[in-house]
């Protein structure tokens, strides 16, 4: 199964999406991410350490990293590239992701994603410590001409990108009013709730069924979503979801 723990929600980037930097910023503290990982049954587990923030920005990210490790889990992350290790990351993760909306440095600057020539760096080196094989691309398609990108990437042998569309649900949309794309009826039938499909651990080590809940005020149980859901109420942590409207697609991740 997939878990993932958001390490911590601090980020040293300004994405206009992000529903992170209107969360408290703070990093997860050690004896909550061991709570976290004891929690987790023993298994072929991927444990991804990111939430809303820049996981490598956790001081303790490579402790975490050897605990996920010890307890015979895949770590892996996904990183906006501004200051990693990339040599330790290809040693010590069996795959990461790394996020690049466009190769425009002024439109990066202007969407948030700092400092585009330092990512590139970034993603050369680890392109050059670890294949294309073990590289994913992260993209948020929020309208702008992704040919460039795609082209790019072609170029570097790169063929997991993943785009995905600006998250619909209201608790990140009220960062983009103006773009907001949520369209449907609602079906009220979640996959996330049926069955696990994953699990979600936030900076609080708070459990959750996904990693689409970001406004936690309302948020009581996993099993309170789901019986709301069956009663045909939609829950507000799940208020303006793809999962459960019809004709839309969900973000891989959040
Ligand atoms: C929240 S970030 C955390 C990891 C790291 N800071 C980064 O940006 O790669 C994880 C992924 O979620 C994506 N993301 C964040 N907000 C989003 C939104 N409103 N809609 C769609 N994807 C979003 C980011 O672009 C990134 O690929
Ligand atoms: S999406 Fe990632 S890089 Fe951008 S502000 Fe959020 S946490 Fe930081
Ligand atoms: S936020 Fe969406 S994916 Fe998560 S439990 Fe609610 S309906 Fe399901």
């Amino acid at each position: 199964m997939f878990f993932q723990i958001e390490v911590t929600t601090h980020c040293s980037f300004t994405c206009f999406y992000c529903a992170g930097r209107d969360m408290p910023q703070r990093h997860m503290g050690w004896p909550v991410f061991e709570r976290v990982l004891e929690h987790i049954p023993a298994g072929a587990h991927t444990v991804s350490l990111q939430g809303e923030g820049e996981p490598t920005l956790h001081p303790r990210f490579w402790d975490m990293v050897s605990a996920v490790r010890m307890r015979g889990f895949a770590p892996t992350t996904i990183t906006n590239g501004y200051e990693i290790d990339a040599e330790r990351l290809a040693a010590e993760l069996p795959d990461i992701a790394v996020s690049l909306d466009t190769l425009d440095e002024t439109e990066a600057t202007r969407i948030g994603r700092l400092k585009l020539h330092r990512v590139l760096a970034s993603l050369d080196r680890l392109l050059a410590a670890m294949g294309p094989g073990r590289v994913r691309i992260m993209t948020v398609d929020y309208g702008q001409d992704l040919q460039p990108l795609r082209q790019f990437l072609q170029g570097k042998g790169v063929y997991q990108h993943i785009v995905q569309p600006l998250q619909s649900k209201d608790d990140y949309a009220r960062r983009y009013p103006d773009q907001a794309t949520a369209a449907g009826q609602y079906h009220y039938q979640c996959r996330f709730l049926r069955a696990p499909v994953m699990r979600y651990y936030d900076v609080e080590g708070r459990e959750m069924p996904c990693c689409f809940i970001k406004d936690v005020s309302t948020f009581t149980s996993i099993d309170a979503l789901a019986d709301s859901l069956l009663q045909g109420v939609v829950p507000p942590p799940c208020a303006g979801c793809r999962e459960i409207m019809t004709g839309s697609r969900l973000p891989a991740h959040a």
